[in-house]
């Protein structure tokens, strides 16, 4: 069986279910659940290497567990982040690393950030597909002064409104759209052609995605640091809650992703 495409996925008109996974065997669970696209996060900075956040992640660890997924799920689409330092500075090195990801076994690459409109076109020029992740961006938790959500006032909607279509007209294939109104997430998909993947983004994107550890409810923060004082994101959902398996779990996510009832209001901004 040959692998979908982005564009057949997108075609059939569902809604994108998307989950973070790093490893072989949560890559067959996923897929047996039917996730459409596994996203090999830099979020395993925090989740797997116990790190403050994304940021000591390097190449060689994406293209390590991104290897793992595709020996897991070879039929399905894989996005992978591209790490901190690994494509800002130079389009060459951009060029370079995201074909080392791709030979890895990625479909997709993603870059944080609505600055890198040249590099975007740049890649997807050579025939690299690329998801630009707007909205918060975890590799620039620095300089957002934190985990604080993006485009509440009038010009940060406008900035990122600009930088979604810049970045589809650049060539992006998704826009990934973090911590930000519902409600603007939602008018950037209507007005756009590029399909958009929400996470604390409300319900109207293209389709949404989690962090594997928070739909199962076993991240209890920054390892080292008492589990009692770790909030979880208003955006995460435990579905393993009253299920009795993970796959179960994985795939009731799926259909509330396609059936639209997951986000609900209360997991949106
Ligand atoms: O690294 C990651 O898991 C991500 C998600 C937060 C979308 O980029």
């Amino acid at each position: 069986m040959r692998k979908q495409t982005l564009d057949q996925l997108v075609a059939c008109g569902e809604k994108i279910a998307m989950l973070t996974c790093y490893d072989a065997t949560f890559a067959k669970v996923c897929a047996a659940a039917g996730v459409d696209i596994l996203l090999v996060g830099d979020s395993l900075g925090m989740v797997l290497q116990g790190a403050e956040n994304t940021l000591q992640v390097t190449m060689q660890d994406m293209i390590y567990h991104t290897r793992c997924v595709a020996a897991g799920a070879p039929q399905t689409l894989i996005m992978t982040d591209m790490p901190y330092g690994s494509y800002e500075h130079d389009k060459e090195d951009a060029y370079r690393n995201a074909q080392a990801l791709l030979d890895a076994g990625a479909d997709i690459v993603k870059i944080e950030g609505g600055a890198l409109v040249e590099t975007t076109r740049y890649l997807a020029e050579r025939g690299i597909p690329v998801c630009a992740h707007l909205g918060f961006t975890p590799q620039s938790v620095q300089q957002l002064g934190g985990y604080k959500i993006q485009g509440k006032t009038d010009e940060s909607a406008a900035k990122i409104t600009q930088e979604a279509s810049s970045m589809s007209a650049a060539g992006a294939c998704m826009i990934l759209f973090e911590m930000m109104p519902a409600a603007l997430a939602g008018q950037i998909t209507e007005k756009i052609k590029t399909p958009t993947i929400g996470i604390g983004a409300g319900v109207d994107c293209s389709g949404q995605v989690l962090v594997i550890q928070d739909l199962l409810g076993i991240y209890t923060g920054v390892a080292g640091k008492t589990p009692g004082d770790y909030k979880a994101p208003r955006f995460a959902r435990n579905f393993l809650a009253g299920r009795d398996s993970i796959q179960q779990a994985i795939a009731d996510y799926v259909q509330a992703v396609k059936q639209k009832t997951f986000p609900a209001a209360e997991h949106s901004y």
